[in-house]
């Protein structure tokens, strides 16, 4: 069998590395573009494939993503609605940014900005301290990352709430929601919104002004989902008005972020270069061969997406 490394925006054989190409057992790999017969590519890794990259391969079966979100892989216009396309599932992936997101939890609770703007001015001044049990945080998507998110914010003491798309059994401390009206009642009780949602044409643009105007007024957004999740103007405009105090972006609808963006300067945003987290080379190699092991017995792969959904 032969797999296709694809991407515009990465070096998929350097990332990946040499290890990766000896563990791949039986399977050749091969970069785009390359010369040649295409037609016993059965297998890609792929992370932002140009636009006609699958169209050179009319035998592909799968297509492995180097991460948990599979929307840049969906994006490309030459992927063919019967390809399966699989995602990554690490739970190592899933406890960093479990840490990164109680960072930011943490932060707004204890208000880190503040000190931080204080110590530059050489100001001594207390601004009292809040508990956990006091800053309730609602997270938009309760999935592989989400429920790790949760179950630890709950460790942490904060009431935490989790919204999915269909009902889920929650872990101890965390209270879930499902639909549209799940959303609006989940919301109305939330300070800190942490969005981790997969990109899909029902998600596009969820963080916007009547979603910010629901929550209590001052509250916070993490921002670890997929940058166009965001509408940006609306983003400027509640942190303006006082209805956000703050927010954390890791993701944006254009990466990397432009040198004049308002986000760059702005006192209330944190940016981070979409680094909140990462899966391993491991985690992918291992969904690697267990995709190409499923293709050679002809069952569908694990962790295939649903292709209807988007995720
Ligand atoms: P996942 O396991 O697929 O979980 C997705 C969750 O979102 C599920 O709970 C799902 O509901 C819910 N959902 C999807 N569409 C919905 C809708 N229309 N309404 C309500 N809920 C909806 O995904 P994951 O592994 O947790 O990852 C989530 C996303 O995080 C990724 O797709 C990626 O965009 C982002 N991410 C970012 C970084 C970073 O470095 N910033 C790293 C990793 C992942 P159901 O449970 O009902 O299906
Ligand atoms: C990172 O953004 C991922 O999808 O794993």
């Amino acid at each position: 069998m032969r797999c296709v490394l694809v991407s515009k925006s990465l070096d998929l054989r350097g990332y990946l590395g040499p290890q990766f190409i000896r563990a791949a057992d039986r399977i050749e790999i091969i970069s785009h573009p390359h010369e040649g017969p295409a037609t016993d590519v059965r297998l890609a890794v792929a992370w932002h494939p140009p636009d006609d990259a699958f169209e050179r391969y009319p035998n592909l079966q799968a297509v492995c993503s180097i991460g948990a979100g599979v929307d840049n892989i969906l994006a490309c216009p030459s992927l063919r609605p019967d390809v399966d396309v699989i995602r990554v599932v690490d739970p190592a992936q899933a406890q960093m940014m479990s840490g990164f997101v109680a960072w930011h939890v943490i932060g707004h609770q204890r208000r880190f900005a503040t000190y931080q703007a204080q110590q530059r001015e050489q100001r001594w001044q207390r601004l009292g301290l809040r508990r956990a049990q006091d800053v309730p945080v609602g997270i938009l998507g309760f999935g592989e990352i989400g429920r790790r998110v949760a179950a630890d914010l709950a460790l942490l003491g904060f009431p935490v709430m989790a919204w999915s798309r269909t009902a889920k059994p929650a872990p101890q401390g965390v209270r879930g929601f499902h639909g549209a009206a799940g959303l609006d009642a989940m919301l109305g009780q939330t300070e800190v919104l942490v969005n981790l949602l997969p990109l899909t044409p029902e998600t596009k643009g969820i963080l916007n002004r009547k979603t910010f105007a629901r929550m209590y007024r001052g509250g916070y957004l993490i921002q670890v989902g997929r940058g166009e999740h965001l509408v940006e103007a609306d983003l400027l405009a509640a942190l303006e008005d006082g209805q956000l105090a703050g927010a954390a972006l890791d993701v944006f609808a254009a990466e990397p972020l432009a040198p004049r963006h308002p986000f760059w300067r702005h006192p209330r945003i944190v940016v981070t270069p979409h680094d909140a987290c990462e899966v391993s080379v491991e985690a992918i190699g291992a969904t690697f061969r267990a995709t190409a092991e499923a293709i050679r017995a002809g069952r569908r792969p694990p962790h295939s997406i649903d292709r209807e959904r988007g995720y």
